[in-house]
């Protein structure tokens, strides 16, 4: 049986800060816009993490909605609702890291099995991944929606193996999120934490990954260490 590649969406192939370009023109010099994307993002999450524990799901979408009203609340920034639909679609066209797509490439001709696996819906992730120009590189993309609920519940991590044909042991997610790397292997899968900064911690939770890499460009050599 081959090895099934999981791929995190946002924060591992997509960066969630190519905001920060669009955000320099609704911020004023007081507010950096690296601190926003940040909290954004931040709240973005937690969000899902919240909505995941009261069993209240609404789309992925909804939680970067409402992480940017509380975001834009938290520093002072005023934003019309033009502006907030202008900053959410950018969303939607944000670009790939460079070392996506000659990295999973080279996956793809080993015979790895490649998918996309997101808290985001199906019809945002295959928007997202068209746009950037790498959808042709997955054989398919796997979205929480289905299930209503948000990583890192486990039966998120059951459902991608269900869905990708695979079992826990022969499937690794590959994430910058620390968080999805602890859910996949609590979950009985193998995990390749990608730290995207330097400055990126690993939560301390007992759980490690796998293995841990800087850079997509050496996640072949790790799959097969
Ligand atoms: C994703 O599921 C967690 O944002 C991350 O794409």
């Amino acid at each position: 049986m081959s090895i099934t590649l999981a791929f995190d969406v946002y924060g591992t192939l997509i960066n969630t800060h190519g905001v920060i370009e669009k955000l320099h023109a609704f911020l004023d010099s007081s507010v950096n816009a690296q601190d926003f994307s940040q909290t954004w993002r931040d709240k973005q999450l937690e969000y899902s993490f919240r909505r995941g524990l009261m069993r209240d799901y609404a789309p992925f979408s909804v939680c970067t909605k409402d992480a940017l009203n509380y975001t834009a609340a938290h520093y002072q920034v005023s934003l019309s609702d033009s502006d907030k639909a202008a900053l959410l679609a950018s969303y939607a066209v944000l670009p790939a890291f460079d070392d996506v797509t000659s990295s999973l490439q080279s996956l793809s001709q080993k015979g790895y099995k490649l998918l996309a696996f997101s808290n985001g819906t199906e019809a945002a992730v295959e928007g997202l991944l068209k746009n950037a120009g790498i959808r042709d590189l997955f054989v398919g993309v796997v979205s929480v929606d289905d299930l209503q609920t948000f990583k890192p519940n486990p039966d998120v991590y059951q459902y991608f193996t269900q869905k990708a044909g695979s079992i826990a042991a022969q499937t690794w997610l590959i994430s910058s999120n620390p968080f999805d790397v602890i859910g996949a292997i609590s979950s009985g899968l193998k995990a390749a934490w990608v730290q995207r900064s330097k400055a990126a911690i690993f939560d301390p939770w007992g759980v490690e990954p796998t293995v841990t890499i800087d850079s997509l460009t050496k996640l072949e050599n790790a799959l097969a260490s």
